[in-house]
């Protein structure tokens, strides 16, 4: 579907050949390799030293950060000096509405409620029902804007706290967001834009001028209080390119570079690739009943052997195993419990089948307890929204 912007010199990671990976901000598939996401992106590897810097602030090691699931920043380390000189940082991220909200997508959120608990700042969270309107052609506005509303009843259920957490539905709180992204979009060239986006002929221009408002939560704590700080953005590195663009703007405006922090992509239960939506037999949705949970996971790909004795005896493969990653990222918080299942798992005593129940069981606990949390969020959407 977007094959015409696949060959931006900004996104250098495109290759035609199954399963080889592909990360653009409107597409990631294949098999994920975090090195060279590093390299071909320039960002910076997250240290073991600035995990300890957060760590300190922050008063323990959260399992994101002790996993590594968090591998890579830009600015980072500038934030933290900004903050111990008693400069305090906003926390931006978003979401492109374009069908419900999958585990993987929690990921990166459950992290940034760590950081707004812990360094008591406020959550900027874009919702893109503007953007996921010109850039897909099959969606309708009316669809994309309810799956925004609906999307923001899963950042709610985690816990967010109301009174630091301001969602913006663009297309209805656009008047907030226009002066600055007039001001942005003034400043970036279109041969920029073509350069980091890939945008060809064909494409409208409703998407060109788009990466103008994803710049402007980066910049709107200034707006709103006076107040200037940076924002720091957790979010997949596939949204690289906008904050790029944003960077070579934000001294021009006055403001802060934004900085960033991303988390590895939760893999599909399938064979390599992040968990996407658009494969909805290796995903798993917020929404999904539990027979539906059971099912896919009963599917997924292990690190298994083809028969039990074979297993039994020489062990399985956690390492490329699915079901195991889900607990590495989400459903096993016991650093000890994890490394015995490991353990097991490789000398065979423990079988995929057991395995895989209990991940269901816990799948399916922690998303009933979600799903209440999401219908009881309906009544409170009001208090998250940015104009009150
Ligand atoms: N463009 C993002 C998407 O398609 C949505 C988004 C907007 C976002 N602002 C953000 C994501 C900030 C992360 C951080 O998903």
């Amino acid at each position: 579907m977007y094959k015409e912007l696949k060959y931006a010199e900004g996104i250098p990671l495109v290759d035609e050949e199954k399963n080889e990976m592909v990360v653009t901000p409107w597409e990631v598939r294949g098999k994920v390799d975090y090195e060279r996401l590093i390299r071909e992106f320039g960002t910076q590897p997250l240290t073991e030293e600035l995990l300890q810097r957060i760590a300190k602030h922050t008063g323990e090691f959260h399992l994101q950060l002790r996993r590594k699931l968090v591998f890579s920043h830009r600015d980072l380390d500038v934030v933290l000096d900004l903050y111990e000189k008693g400069i305090k940082f906003v926390l931006y991220t978003g979401r492109g509405p374009s069908g419900p909200v999958h585990i993987g997508h929690l990921v990166p959120w459950i992290f940034t409620k760590h950081l707004q608990d812990k360094f008591n700042t406020r959550l900027y969270f874009q919702m893109t029902d503007d953007e996921k309107f010109v850039v897909e052609d099959e969606l309708k506005l009316e669809e994309t804007k309810n799956f925004g509303y609906e999307n923001a009843l899963d950042l709610i259920a985690l816990g967010f706290k109301p009174e630091n957490t301001f969602i913006i539905f663009d297309v209805e709180d656009v008047g907030l967001l226009y002066d600055l992204a007039l001001e942005v979009a003034k400043r970036i060239t279109y041969s920029t834009a073509k350069a980091t986006f890939g945008f060809q002929d064909s494409t409208n221009i409703g998407w060109i001028f788009w990466p103008a408002i994803q710049a402007v939560p980066c910049f709107i704590h200034a707006k709103l209080t006076g107040e200037n700080v940076p924002a720091l953005i957790p979010a997949a590195i596939d949204q690289d390119p906008y904050w790029r663009v944003t960077r070579d703007i934000a001294q021009k405006l006055g403001y802060y570079k934004p900085a960033q922090i991303h988390c590895r992509f939760l893999p599909g239960l399938g064979i390599g690739g992040k968990m996407s939506s658009s494969e909805p037999e290796t995903t798993i949705f917020t929404i999904d009943p539990p027979e539906v949970v059971k099912r896919k996971i009963w599917n997924a790909f292990t690190g298994g052997r083809a028969t039990l004795e074979e297993q039994k005896k020489l062990g399985a493969t956690p390492d490329i195993c699915t079901v195991f990653q889900y607990y590495y990222y989400l459903f096993e918080e016991d650093d000890k419990k994890l490394t015995e299942r490991e353990r097991q798992c490789r000398n065979g005593e423990m079988l995929c089948g057991e395995c895989k129940t209990e991940l269901t069981e816990r799948v399916n606990k922690f998303l009933a307890e979600h799903r209440k949390k999401r219908e009881k969020a309906r009544n409170i959407v009001e208090k998250f929204r940015i104009k009150r």
